[in-house]
């Protein structure tokens, strides 16, 4: 009977991981020390409202939330497991987590995002940002640029060893 109900939840934590890796990108960390460099990179301000597309286990949130109790923090995540990590482990009040498709989540209200995704979700979300984020909103990819963005390229935050961080404003 227990086995059974643990194969079951097992299987649910797969198809969702497997789902929102075919949806967007696998799970695969922020490194830690490059949550600080994106602290440094975001010039983020009282009142701010960031999300993070795609929040695994909430490690960047977590970062942004500490350094920053004045910013509105949310991460959207499809991940079943991955998402209950985060909330598990990342409730604060101005800390809030979404169990969602970044492509459903609206946009609108915030100024402030930051996303490692692969490639192409770059490419098919890039229009998205555009239509909904507010003008002037910054906006981080982790590994690769995002496509057709060079003009709205304000720095890329390279280091000795590491991956690079892209700043945008939209
Ligand atoms: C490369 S990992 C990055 C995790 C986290 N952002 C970090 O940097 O530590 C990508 C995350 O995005 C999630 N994801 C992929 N496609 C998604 C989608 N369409 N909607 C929401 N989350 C998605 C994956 O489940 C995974 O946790």
């Amino acid at each position: 009977m227990w086995t059974t109900i643990l194969l079951v939840i097992g299987a649910v934590f797969l198809l969702s991981a497997a789902y929102a890796a075919a949806s967007g990108a696998p799970w695969v960390p922020t490194k830690k020390g490059d949550v600080a460099r994106l602290q440094r990179l975001l010039n983020l301000k009282s009142g701010d409202k960031f999300v993070e597309l795609g929040c695994g286990n909430g490690r960047v949130c977590r970062g942004i939330a500490e350094k920053h109790s004045d910013v509105e923090v949310v991460g959207v995540e499809l991940s079943l497991l991955q998402y209950l990590v985060a909330q598990l482990q990342g409730a604060r009040s101005h800390t809030t987590f979404k169990l969602q498709n970044v492509f459903a989540h609206d946009l609108s209200g915030y100024n402030a995002v930051y996303m490692f995704l692969m490639p192409e979700t770059y490419q098919k979300i890039e229009s998205k940002l555009l239509r909904e984020l507010q003008p002037g909103a910054q906006v981080v990819s982790y590994v690769w640029p995002i496509p057709g963005w060079e003009d709205r390229l304000v720095q890329v935050d390279k280091a000795e060893g590491k991956l690079d961080l892209f700043l945008y404003k939209t």
